[in-house]
């Protein structure tokens, strides 16, 4: 049942044919291969537990944080709060986010885990929001679930001043 002030954009099952999509291409590109899926807390532990269950492939899971949007403010200064618990160097590393906006935050994730020397470092979210703001062109993105307009969405893990993770769908708060 839709939670009062959001509007739906996308339903679970348009959210589970793009995960599904997802996890196919990586079980294609990365075929025989070990893979470390680096999810992007908070947001993304929703969308990391179903993209992993859905591999065909055994990819061992590590996370990482960094300092955001604390609510609807405009984004701050970019701060890592926690590094992957393991050495990615020599890794097949895939960075798993919730939403791309400027592109600021996964901007620093891949410059971050870069300098740790992983064999390869792919970047995979399932939101994309079209917006002038954006610095992350969309095809810097090797696996891209769903294209938002540019409002401010929540829903499936992804939140409003730590709000709206539980929903199930994704969707925008209206008069945001
Ligand atoms: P960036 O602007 O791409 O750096 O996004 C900053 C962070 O804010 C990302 O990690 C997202 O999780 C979060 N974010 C961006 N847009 C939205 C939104 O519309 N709703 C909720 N969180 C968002
Ligand atoms: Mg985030």
């Amino acid at each position: 049942m839709p939670v009062h002030g959001v509007t739906k954009l996308f339903d679970p099952a348009q959210i589970d044919a793009a995960v599904a999509r997802i996890a196919h291409e990586i079980d294609r590109d990365y075929a025989g291969e070990d893979i470390v899926l680096v999810g992007c807390l908070t947001g993304a532990f929703v969308f990391m537990a179903d993209l992993m269950r859905k591999l065909d492939l055994d990819a061992e899971c590590d996370f990482i944080k960094v300092s955001s949007y604390e609510d609807q403010t405009l984004p701050g200064e970019i701060k890592l709060e926690m590094d992957p618990a393991r050495s990615i160097a020599g890794r097949h590393v895939i960075v798993v986010e919730d939403i791309v906006d400027t592109g600021q935050t996964l901007t620093f994730i891949r410059k971050h885990l870069a300098a740790k020397k992983p064999a390869s470092l792919d970047l995979c979210a399932l939101l994309y929001k079209e917006s002038e703001r954006s610095t992350l062109p969309r095809a810097e993105l090797r696996y891209l679930g769903l294209v938002v307009p540019d409002v401010f969405v929540v829903g499936y893990g992804v939140d409003r001043a730590q709000k709206f993770r539980t929903l199930p769908y994704v969707g925008y708060v209206e008069s945001s």
